[in-house]
């Protein structure tokens, strides 16, 4: 099941946006590149910053799953 829920309360940035935007971005192999290019896309982290590192943890997160769709 597809995790979805608020990450980033200030611009409203859920798990699914931070997803989307990560596999509409090119490949990063750095995660602060991909955190950028992910603050860019969604405007997540760009208020109190609080998220910052809960945004960091779902793109390392995800960088390191797979990227297959279990057929
Ligand atoms: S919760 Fe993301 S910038 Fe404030």
């Amino acid at each position: 099941m597809k995790e979805n829920y608020t990450v980033c309360n200030c611009m409203q940035v859920s798990y699914g946006d931070i997803e989307d935007a990560l596999h509409n971005l090119p490949t990063f192999d750095d995660v602060l590149q991909a955190f950028k290019g992910v603050q860019l896309a969604t405007k997540c982290s760009t208020g109190c910053g609080g998220c910052h590192q809960k945004v960091l943890d779902i793109i390392s997160e995800l960088m390191m799953s797979p990227a297959s769709d279990n057929a």
